[in-house]
């Protein structure tokens, strides 16, 4: 190549450059140019974090606004609501007020110290206020408040919601309940709380004291399981439907206690009843008189030792005697069933009704007071029993199919021999733990009895096995007696 080429080469080659150069500055120019406006509303943002973005576009500032946005339209007016107060709140509770342009809602709902209880309560409402959204009308403008009475801070709450609906104007309401046991950590079925028993006795209660009755303007089929109460302090309230209005009727814990699969401490009955060979035959052992200061834990340790249960009629008079806190608590953390013998052992059916009141009433309270459990059942003095006390008593009455004649003999051997010739599926044997022979026979019985068989139950496991939901006021000799 000769120089004139090469400088001519290069001449060429300097144009082009310099022509792609002012090209891309013109680009460059116009690009900026183009931008300019954009960049000033947003010199301080980042386009790649897109919070910081709107953090910036979120500033009231006049230069915040974005030209180059949709127009956006007139936002709808939100549906106003004010949260109504009408509910009494025991416990905490937590409140949302949320206005939206097609429905605005109102939800409260019980908040515990326990973080698993507070979430289940915030679920069950939730789920409450999702089945009311699902269920409104397209094109309506609506108000929804969920509401609740509860039960304060017992170990099983009770929550019932109230649930009021506005659409277009047209207002209805309705009502649920939530029962949550948090001595379980877990929700349940408001029925499971009750047995059927106890349906027919609050329906009986309702209808002698309301005056309404079974049937098309009273107590419903949905009334079947009591979906509706609330457990208070001394008393249930239970809710029922009267021609379509909600009313309630209060029944002391005593009356309805025996009922309850699940009792106000959060204990669940079904938890005390193990799990047995319900073809093997069972034999209830009970034990009256007690407790006593040294035959009693002497006992729980036999029993204890065999791994069998077995049900204490207590005494109220004695409950306040030496050792017997400690026999008390020992039993009720042995999962032996504890029931009452009435306070001062006298033959109930010479007592006037106060009386009679009385003496149930006076060991219940004792007896919750020492163990945080009510008594099961109730075994009458000698077994003294007549319609008035049956009439009177708050559990079902025990008397017994085998009377080991402890109180008469006092004497080991022939103990062991009248228990071992009674012996029999499904009955209740009569003893008495202040008798150091009585507690010496037991040594020997108890092995003999699991030797031929028996699986020696609680009261409660006795009839849970038999398919008996024993009533109030009715006397068992035996399971199916
Ligand atoms: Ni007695």
């Amino acid at each position: 190549m000769t120089r004139k080429k090469k400088r001519k080469l290069k001449k060429n080659v300097e144009r082009v450059l310099i022509c792609s150069l002012c090209l891309l500055a013109i680009l460059v120019s116009v690009y900026f140019i183009k931008n300019a406006k954009k960049w000033a509303g947003g010199m301080n943002s980042q386009p790649d974090d897109p919070t910081v973005t709107q953090a910036a576009n979120n500033k009231p500032s006049g230069n915040t606004k974005n030209p180059t946005a949709e127009p956006t339209a007139t936002p709808e007016p939100k549906i106003p609501i004010e949260a109504e107060n009408k509910y009494t709140h025991q416990g905490t509770a937590k409140q949302e007020v949320v206005p939206g342009a097609k429905v605005s809602y109102v939800l409260n709902y019980p908040v515990f110290d326990n973080a698993i209880a507070t979430e289940a309560s915030m679920q069950n409402a939730k789920a409450l206020l999702s089945k009311e959204l699902e269920t409104l009308p397209e094109n309506a403008k609506s108000r929804i408040w969920i509401d609740y009475e509860d039960s304060g801070s017992k170990a099983v709450v009770s929550a019932v919601f109230h649930i009021t609906k506005e659409v277009d104007g047209t207002t209805t309401e309705s009502v649920s309940e939530w029962v949550y046991n948090k001595k379980k950590g877990e929700s349940f079925e408001a029925k499971e709380m009750f047995g059927k028993l106890a349906y027919e006795y609050v329906v009986k209660r309702v209808t002698e004291t309301v005056g309404i009755t079974e049937g098309e303007d009273g107590l419903t089929a949905e009334q079947e399981h009591f979906p509706y109460f609330l457990l208070k302090e001394e008393e249930v309230e239970f809710f029922y439907l009267d021609g379509g209005k909600l009313g309630s009727i209060s029944i002391p814990y005593r009356e309805v206690y025996t009922y309850m699969a699940v009792t106000p401490d959060g204990t669940v009955r079904m938890d005390n009843i193990r799990e047995l060979d319900p073809n093997k035959p069972m034999i209830a052992l009970t034990f009256d008189d007690g407790p006593h200061i040294n035959n009693t834990p002497r006992l729980l340790s036999i029993l204890e030792k065999y791994n069998v249960r077995a049900t204490f009629f207590v005494l109220g008079d004695r409950l306040s005697w030496e050792g017997s806190e400690e026999a008390m608590a020992l039993m009720a953390a042995s999962d032996n069933e504890i029931a009452s013998h009435t306070f001062s052992h006298s033959n109930l059916t010479r007592l006037t009704d106060e009386q009679i009141e009385a003496e149930f009433v006076k060991t219940r309270n004792k007896i919750y007071e020492m163990t945080g459990e009510y008594p099961t059942f109730v075994r009458a003095p000698g077994g003294n029993v007549n319609d008035k006390v049956k009439a009177l008593s708050y559990a079902p009455l025990i008397n017994w199919s085998v009377d080991t004649r402890d109180w008469e003999s006092r004497d080991r051997d022939s103990i062991v021999a009248q228990a071992l010739a009674g012996a029999k599926a499904n009955r209740i044997m009569l003893m008495h733990d202040i008798h150091t022979c009585t507690v010496d026979a037991a040594e020997i019985l108890i092995p003999k009895l699991l030797e031929q068989g028996y699986q020696l139950v609680t009261l409660s496991e006795l009839f849970y096995y038999n398919n008996v939901e024993p009533e109030n006021g009715v006397l068992y000799r035996a399971a199916d007696y």
